[in-house]
């Protein structure tokens, strides 16, 4: 059921920012196409690096041509005088939806740009029945938090990225969790690996679905899906991404998304889901393994810490819903937003 005073906030500030846009001139926002993919990734390593005072914040991770790439259609730009000159990557995780990298070329900032991307995700969002919303950000930036806060965002719990090297990960020969790897699996199996999947996320948060992430690293060829199965079915998921071109990096082990079933013996799931993660990690060459937990996922992130991940940095969770999301104790899952 939509609510009406969401509806109406909604339609303020699209007026408002549709008013400002055009005062600045031709600033518009469309779906990215496949020929705007070079210049969108230099915006976004510039803006990044403008605002971080490094040269090259991504190094060889790709974010921009993997996102475009898993929906097209959920990639936004924004063109000033036919030039590209921002960006936006929305994602669908069934009634979850996610944002980001949001970029705008530093020389354009403070002009609205953001702000149009945004009314723009906000349709997309509308569209496709978004419940709940959320994004990562900086919560040391008074701009980042008024910037999302002004569409209804509020800043929640903060979301640690972790590291471990695959060395310290290796554990005892034996004690390594035998994994399926959906790149195994034959197209048939794929599909059926799909909607239990389906059904495992949505244990933790109706209709959470993460087939998007699972699709794109089918695909592309960006690293494995790994599961785990027990007596009841699939126990555990873990969406990986491994070296240069994709979320990763080189010589990283990136778990974009992984989840172990909620309720009695979840921590062992989600211990032998680890396991499996690290193994596969060694196995593909990584020498790191990377992955974030929100905090408010408080079990999870101990867990994390128990096993020896070490904080490489901080962010915060921004969420918009009427509910509180999958951000909680009882959710055993590990993603970041990013
Ligand atoms: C963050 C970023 C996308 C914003 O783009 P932008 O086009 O400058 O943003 P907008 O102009 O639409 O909106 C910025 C808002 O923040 C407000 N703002 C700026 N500094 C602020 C401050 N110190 N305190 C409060 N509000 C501030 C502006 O006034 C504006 O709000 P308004 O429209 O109500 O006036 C851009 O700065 C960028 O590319 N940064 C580097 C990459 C990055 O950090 N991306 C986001 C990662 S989560």
């Amino acid at each position: 059921v939509r609510n009406p005073a969401t509806s109406a906030a909604r339609r303020a500030r699209t007026s408002r920012f549709r008013a400002r846009v055009v005062s600045h001139g031709s600033v518009s926002v469309r779906p990215m196409e496949e020929r705007d993919l070079e210049v969108a990734a230099a915006v976004v390593q510039l803006a990044f690096g403008a605002f971080l005072g490094v040269a090259t914040p991504f190094g060889d991770r790709d974010l921009v041509r993997t996102r475009f790439r898993a929906d097209p259609a959920s990639a936004l730009v924004a063109e000033v005088d036919g030039h590209v000159v921002g960006s936006n990557f929305a994602a669908a995780w069934g009634s979850v939806g996610l944002f980001g990298p949001l970029t705008v070329r530093p020389d354009l900032w403070d002009r609205g740009v953001a702000s149009r991307l945004l009314v723009s995700t906000d349709e997309l969002f509308a569209r496709w029945g978004t419940r709940h919303a959320g994004l990562f950000t900086f919560p040391h930036s008074p701009k980042h938090l008024a910037l999302y806060q002004k569409f209804g965002f509020r800043p929640c719990d903060l979301t640690p990225v972790l590291t471990k090297g695959v060395r310290d990960a290796a554990g005892p020969a034996g004690s390594r969790a035998a994994a399926v790897r959906f790149r195994d699996l034959a197209p048939v199996e794929v599909d059926e690996a799909l909607v239990s999947a389906s059904s495992l996320t949505g244990a933790s948060y109706d209709g959470l679905d993460v087939g998007r992430e699972i699709r794109a690293v089918l695909d592309q060829g960006l690293g494995d899906v790994l599961a785990l199965d027990d007596a009841s079915g699939l126990a555990a998921l873990a969406v990986c991404h491994v070296g240069a071109g994709t979320e990763a990096g080189s010589g990283v082990c990136y778990v974009k998304f992984g989840t172990a079933r909620p309720g009695p013996g979840a921590e062992q799931r989600f211990g032998r889901l680890l396991d499996g993660v690290e193994s596969y990690a060694g196995a593909a060459g990584a020498r790191v393994v990377e992955l974030g937990v929100n905090t408010a996922r408080a079990h999870a992130h101990r867990a994390v810490l128990r096993r020896g991940y070490r904080t490489s940095f901080v962010g915060v969770a921004m969420e918009r819903g009427d509910d509180e999301g999958y951000n909680r104790p009882d959710a055993w899952i590990v993603d970041d937003w990013r």
